[in-house]
């Protein structure tokens, strides 16, 4: 039996990949992680233009707080996968990539703790940091430039180091710490070409320079795009 992550991209259904669409549809059942289980996951909303309905599975996440207590997400997930046998195949549908900060890897990590005989696989999936320069008309990275992309955990902690460094700068899980972030990057005196992108795909998506989005907190879903400081004329959101 298999357990698939599948990256279904940041919110725009078009941003799947055809073969993500031929697991889901193939797979017995496609989880999407949720808080509780009567909301709407990021991931079902994408996942519910390509499937049948019938077929998707609220999997309410909530991974233990200590390494000893059971994780009952992955138990139920291990239970079933037991239960349709060697052939068969669950789909976790993820946002953006599995393999970039997903919840898939620990889901996974677990999973094959309770059954050790399971295949994991996971397909790829366009990331919210390659949408958000999609968006803004700006590349990612050039040339020789590096990335850092920057997942913010309590606080703003790391940012200032990764802008005095060269290259692009992705800041993740901004949405907490966005007067934070703020203020690092106009302190780093790259301000003017940063960007901003919150639900993107999504209804209320925003799309905007960074120095306009106000607010002392934005949504959960919210990246921070620094471009490299580059010579020559760019088109963008700015
Ligand atoms: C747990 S990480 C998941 C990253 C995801 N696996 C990826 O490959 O992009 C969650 C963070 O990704 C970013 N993100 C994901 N989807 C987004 C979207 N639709 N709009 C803006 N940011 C998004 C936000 O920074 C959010 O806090």
């Amino acid at each position: 039996m298999k357990l698939i992550g599948v990256g279904v991209g940041p919110g725009d259904p078009e941003l799947v990949t055809v073969k993500a669409v031929r697991l889901m549809r193939a797979a017995n059942r496609v989880y999407v992680p949720v808080l509780s289980a009567d909301e709407t996951g990021y991931a079902e909303i994408t996942v519910r233009t390509h499937v049948d309905h019938d077929r998707i599975e609220r999997l309410v996440f909530a991974p233990p707080s200590h390494p000893d207590e059971p994780d009952a997400a992955a138990e139920a997930v291990a239970r079933y996968l037991h239960g349709i046998g060697p052939h068969g195949s669950a789909v976790f549908a993820t946002i953006g990539d599995p393999n970039v900060y997903s919840s898939f890897t620990a889901l996974a990590s677990a999973v094959r703790s309770y059954l050790p005989e399971v295949t994991v696989e996971t397909v790829p999936g366009v990331t919210a940091a390659q949408d958000l320069a999609s968006r803004c008309r700006v590349p990612l990275v050039e040339g020789g430039e590096p990335l850092t992309l920057l997942p913010l955990g309590e606080g703003v902690g790391g940012l200032s180091d990764a802008l005095d460094r060269p290259g692009s700068v992705v800041v993740y899980k901004s949405g907490r710490h966005l007067i934070g972030v703020k203020e690092a990057v106009r302190r780093a005196g790259r301000l003017h070409g940063a960007l901003y992108g919150a639900r993107l795909g999504l209804p209320g998506e925003v799309v905007r320079p960074l120095a306009s989005a106000d607010g002392n907190t934005a949504p959960y879903l919210s990246s921070v795009l620094v471009p490299a400081r580059r010579t020559g004329v760019r088109s963008g959101a700015q």
